[in-house]
């Protein structure tokens, strides 16, 4: 954890034209600098940095943000990851939270262990590069399979000597603790407690985190050891900083191309990596063997919503992957299949190809995976009903794990057109498949829960308060995890539409008439917008209880105001933005600005950025000439005019709804309710009438 101050200092340092520079060239344009997006492909410089202003934005693709946020979505890092590489290029020092006891040690086990494997990955290189025997069979062995020395370098591969325990030596040389070494499994003891190298004459693929982290290594034999020996491929074990299923091989190295290409190739193998990226493909990653897991399509989710699984032609490899083709459509992602011919692996057709043939080939050959299954069954069932039958059903069976439902319907025409079958036939199919699911997973969640519990049928569907016609925006074959990004949960539907607003999906009140409702909102947000712009400024003084005089901030006002009269901010986000700055009012330095702006949470920065900025002031260059008094010298003229719109806004939603209850002929016929209403209808109308003669007035502040 970075302490506060830290992190402010590092906001305060980081440069967004230096920050973008390192990875797009800039042009100057007027006040402003100019580059191609690097976020989408961009072919007219639409990726604009204001200096002054010091964020970026693309004005084809809309992302862009603060320093932080551009580096979050570029470099994939998470936002404290974000923060520690602006450090590291501002050579801030970080100065990280105290933690217990416990966290220390796992922390220094990890970081260890990271740092164990570090060493072993330099040494493996170097013992490739800088020995006979490294160059002479290691090197000698990737040159013959005709990876050039570029992409070895790139992919840090290394040689591990044909001696018992060199490395373990090595190690020890080093002054790592035992303890470590044998953790990450380089070395592994027996039981006559002789230690011994793991990875002994192999050749070595480091494997890396999406941060380019070393967790584990993957040991291949040389060819001529490969006949009946051992394995061919040594790895890592398990261990704390490293779960196979979790990582994946290549995604460091994919990332950037993932994003660009907004696409994936999922392989097998680590050479099926590396061959690719040798014939211009880089968008690769490998699964290495293992059946594909959840966390893994996840990972590759956070990059792209599509995935092209590329097969080396045998049909049992196929099948085996079917599970794997439906978890990637349970995910709701689009997944396409490509095979090759002959049997032939990406790397082995790599050979045989040039990079232009390889490129053209993938772009022509990956088909959906409903086109994909057909082709591949039809030949098989040959016109035998049974076969056929059996395939239909296959193929329903991943149509029903898909959870949007656009995107099934989508495919079911597409499937009744491919196999001219009459679409209600496969749509009630699917319909049936999809209700078992619901039905194994409601079963398999009651038996998983206490008795106590199972009351509680509203609460497992969490924000999904509206359409619950809609069947599942779940994938009901995992029923363990909930996707809400995707599908706007209930409600979102009734927004007033001010699409300007990022909505929090979810947590919108729901049920409201809508004009008057955006009418609220959208003064609501004019108080926001001058919280973000000057909330810890001072705007004027104000007496307290004690009577003394005290200095009054925008956060101050608008919070004490809103009490007053018992409100809240509707929007959700609003409120939140508020309770924050009410939270971090008295932190040391604290300003509304650079904390919204930079928020982790992206919503919030996004909002935070089109509040503090005019949108247009960031294309166009500020006319001259014109002196407007700043904004904030005049806040406290402002802010009570604000407030008192947003007041009249809510008021005029009271009468409006006493009203509509006045029309109401059940209401009409109940005399004390009638009285209630009518006396409630005059007083709102009073408060209207205050309110209008104060807008008039010059406002006197009180607090
Ligand atoms: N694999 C493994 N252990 C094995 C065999 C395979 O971990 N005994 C994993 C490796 O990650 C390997 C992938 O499965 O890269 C695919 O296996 P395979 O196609 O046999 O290996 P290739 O990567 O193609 O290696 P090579 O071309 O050198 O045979
Ligand atoms: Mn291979």
């Amino acid at each position: 954890m970075i302490d506060r101050a830290t992190v402010d200092r590092i906001l305060d340092a980081a440069n967004i034209v230096d920050v973008v520079s390192d990875f797009v060239t800039l042009k100057r344009a007027g006040a402003n600098l100019k580059g191609l997006c690097p976020f989408h492909d961009d072919r007219t410089p639409s990726f604009m940095v204001s200096p002054s202003k010091n964020i970026c934005k693309c004005f084809a693709c809309g992302e862009g943000g603060t320093p932080v946020h551009f580096i979050m979505k570029h470099e994939q890092l998470s936002y404290p990851d974000a923060l520690r590489y602006l450090a590291k290029k501002y050579h801030i020092e970080i100065k990280e939270r105290e933690q217990t006891d416990e966290e220390k040690a796992e922390q220094s086990e990890r970081e260890s262990l990271f740092v164990v494997n570090e060493w072993a990955n330099e040494w493996f290189q170097k013992q490739m590069n800088d020995t006979v025997d490294g160059r002479a069979v290691g090197l000698a062995y990737f040159r013959q399979r005709g990876f050039r020395d570029d992409l070895i370098k790139k992919f840090q591969l290394g040689f591990c000597p044909d001696k018992y325990d060199a490395q373990w030596q090595a190690a020890k040389a080093e002054g790592f603790n035992e303890d470590y070494i044998l953790k990450t499994g380089l070395c592994i003891r027996n039981e006559q407690g002789k230690t011994y190298d793991r990875f002994r004459n192999r050749v070595i693929f480091p494997i890396h985190t999406i941060s380019g982290k070393v967790v584990g290594f993957g040991g291949r034999v040389l060819d001529s050891r490969t006949k009946g020996v051992s394995i061919k491929y040594q790895n890592s074990p398990e261990s704390v900083i490293y779960s196979k299923k979790r990582e994946l091989y290549g995604l460091f190295f994919a990332k950037k191309a993932i994003v660009k290409e907004d696409l994936c190739y999922l392989v097998e193998g680590y050479t099926d990596v590396m061959a690719m990226h040798q014939q211009g493909v880089e968008n690769v990653v490998a699964s290495s063997g293992t059946a594909l897991t959840h966390e893994q399509i996840r990972l590759i989710h956070r990059f792209t919503e599509n995935i092209t699984v590329i097969y080396d032609g045998d049909a049992a490899g196929i099948k085996a992957s079917q599970r794997g083709i439906d978890m990637i459509l349970a995910e709701g992602m689009n997944v396409k299949l490509l095979l090759l011919p002959d049997g032939d692996d990406p790397d082995s057709f790599a050979r045989k190809h040039s990079a232009t043939e390889y490129q053209q080939y993938l772009a022509e050959h990956q088909v959906d995976f409903i086109r994909f299954k057909t082709d591949l069954l039809l030949q098989e069932a040959q016109g035998d009903p049974i076969k056929l039958s059996r395939l239909v059903n296959n193929i329903v069976e991943s149509l029903a794990v898909i959870p949007d439902e656009i995107t099934r319907t989508f495919y079911i025409k597409e499937t009744s057109q491919m196999l001219n079958l009459e679409e209600r036939i496969i749509t009630s199919a699917v319909v049936k498949v999809r209700k078992k699911m619901r039905e194994r997973a409601a079963s398999e969640r009651a038996s998983s829960e206490r008795p106590a519990s199972t009351e509680g049928e509203s609460t497992p569907q969490g924000g999904d308060t509206g359409i619950a016609s809609a069947e599942g925006h779940k994938s009901p074959a995992q029923g363990e995890e909930e996707r809400h990004a995707i599908t706007p949960a209930g409600g979102v539907d009734e927004l007033p539409d001010s699409a300007f607003l990022p909505t929090l999906p979810g947590e919108m009140p729901a049920g409201r008439s809508t004009s008057s409702e955006e009418h609220i909102i959208q003064t609501e947000r004019l108080l926001v917008q001058m919280l973000v712009r000057h909330g810890e400024k001072v705007m004027g003084d104000a007496e307290d209880e004690q009577g003394e005089t005290r200095p009054l901030s925008v956060i101050d006002y608008i919070y004490y105001t809103l009490q007053d009269d018992n409100l809240q901010f509707r929007h959700p986000l609003h409120q939140r933005i508020l309770q924050e700055a009410v939270q971090h009012a008295s932190d040391e330095d604290f300003r509304c600005t650079r904390y919204f702006e930079n928020h982790p949470d992206e919503t919030i920065s996004t909002l935070a950025i089109d509040l503090a900025h005019d949108k247009e002031t960031l294309s166009k260059v500020h006319s001259k000439g014109i002196t407007i008094p700043p904004e904030e010298e005049r806040l406290g003229e402002l802010l009570p005019h604000l407030m008192i719109d947003y007041k009249l806004a809510i008021v005029d939603e009271c009468l409006r709804h006493i009203q509509q209850e006045l029309r109401n002929p059940e209401v009409l016929k109940n005399k004390a309710q009638l009285q209630r209403l009518l006396k409630e209808f005059q007083e709102t109308k009073e408060a209207q009438k205050e309110l209008g003669r104060q807008a008039g007035d010059r406002v006197l502040m009180k607090s």
